[in-house]
């Protein structure tokens, strides 16, 4: 069984939206890696921009299974766009709803739910007690989250998502500086440590 989480935003994603169930589509993967979980790491903090919620959610699933504790920090435009919270009924592996079992913190820009502003506003009260952070949200997200002091210490893991062409590493389409020099997104990410991507050379 699959699951797709995406926002209809340009040709392909309109494109998807159109489809029903049981149409067929060609799927080309698993492609990069992924994020990695520390052995020794109890407390994670999972910070979701937008749809990037998406693999941010089977993360979660995968370590409240592990039994670390999730503190995730989730916002959107409004309250409509939030992953609908899971009750202890449902268990952990259910479809369009979040695990059960981690601690939720919203914000909307809108104030529709949660807290009214950026997801980036949340991570400050949240710092401190996280072994390790994992990310997943626009770029302007992630250009806020490399200027905040208190993250600079920390651990932090960001899945990017620029322009993408083959997707194997062939067409340069997704390449981006780092601190170990030019990089593709998709072959040699999409996750990079955020301390080591040059931000200030992507633009948004
Ligand atoms: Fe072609 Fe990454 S999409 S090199």
């Amino acid at each position: 069984k699959l699951a797709l989480l995406f926002a209809a935003v340009g040709k392909g994603t309109n494109w998807l939206s159109q489809r029903n169930e049981g149409d067929n589509i060609d799927l080309f993967g698993p492609l990069g890696n992924g994020f990695t979980v520390n052995p020794s790491a109890k407390n994670l903090v999972v910070v979701a921009g937008g749809i990037g919620i998406a693999p941010l959610r089977f993360l979660a699933d995968e370590v409240v299974r592990q039994g670390r504790k999730v503190t995730l920090l989730m916002g959107t435009g409004s309250a409509v766009q939030l992953l609908p919270e899971g009750s202890s009924s449902q268990g952990l592996l259910t479809d369009g709803v979040l695990p059960w079992g981690i601690t939720i913190h919203k914000c909307t820009d809108d104030g529709s739910d949660g807290y009214k502003g950026l997801v980036t506003d949340l991570i400050t009260n949240h710092v401190d007690r996280a072994d390790q952070i994992f990310a997943c949200g626009p770029l302007p997200m992630y250009k806020t989250m490399s200027r905040m002091p208190e993250l600079k210490n920390k651990p932090v893991q960001v899945s990017l998502e620029v322009r993408m062409g083959c997707g194997l590493g062939i067409c340069y389409a997704c390449t981006i500086k780092t601190g170990q020099g030019l990089r593709q997104v998709c072959k040699d990410g999409p996750v990079f440590d955020l301390s080591d991507v040059r931000w200030d050379d992507i633009s948004c």
